[in-house]
């Protein structure tokens, strides 16, 4: 299931680079990103362990508990995602399901043209962005914590016990 996390990066980064110039592309783009997404919710609950919601969908105190260590440099590592990284794919899947259904919203007959769905669209596109940035910095910042490659291990499948 790695390659699908290469593949929603390739497909996002085609909607933005066709974008409205080349809109066919672009909405090509944003269904293959949508639907990569759709799989990965099946996946979180029929999926192997780690990859499940119930392994890293913690209650809010865990999470707190969690940035609390972090922020005194004494959190414990996982083997899936951590407590704020399982958050970050929630809020990262969620921001590409709602600019992509948005998308397809403003190509329908009811919807076209429809300010609010345009801005829709735009709005959760830009904060799809935020997150992608907060999310490289979460994996910059545990990749130095922990000493370990964790892109290396979005290739290989494989994490240091
Ligand atoms: C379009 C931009 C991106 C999106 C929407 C995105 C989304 C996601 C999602 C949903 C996951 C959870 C994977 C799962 O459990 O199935 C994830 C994990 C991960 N992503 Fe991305 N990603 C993006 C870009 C990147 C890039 C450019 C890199 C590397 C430079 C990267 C590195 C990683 C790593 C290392 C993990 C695993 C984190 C962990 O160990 O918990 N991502 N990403
Ligand atoms: C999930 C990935 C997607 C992202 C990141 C995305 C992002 C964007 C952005 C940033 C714009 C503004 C373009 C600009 O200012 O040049 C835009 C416009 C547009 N997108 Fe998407 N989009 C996605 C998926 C889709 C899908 C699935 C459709 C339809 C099938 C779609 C249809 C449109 C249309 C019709 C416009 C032009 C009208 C408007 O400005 O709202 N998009 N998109």
């Amino acid at each position: 299931m790695r390659w699908l996390h290469w593949g929603l990066v390739a497909s996002i980064a085609l909607t933005w680079i066709a974008g409205e110039a080349w809109l066919r592309t672009h909405e090509i783009a944003g269904y293959v990103a949508l639907g990569i997404v759709a799989v990965r919710l099946v996946w979180g609950f029929v999926g192997l362990v780690h990859a499940r919601f119930g392994d890293f969908v913690r209650r809010p105190a865990v999470i707190w508990r969690y940035a609390v260590d972090v922020v005194r440099a004494r959190e414990v590592r996982h083997l899936g995602h951590n407590p704020l990284g399982g958050w970050m794919v929630l809020a990262l899947l969620a921001s590409v399901a709602v600019t992509g259904f948005s998308g397809w919203l403003y190509t329908t007959d009811r919807f076209w043209g429809l300010a609010w769905v345009d801005l829709l669209h735009r709005a959760s596109a830009w904060t799809m962005v935020a997150l992608i940035v907060l999310h490289l910095g979460g994996v910059l910042f545990t990749s130095l914590r922990h000493r370990e490659n964790l892109v290396a291990s979005m290739f290989s499948g494989r994490k240091r016990r």
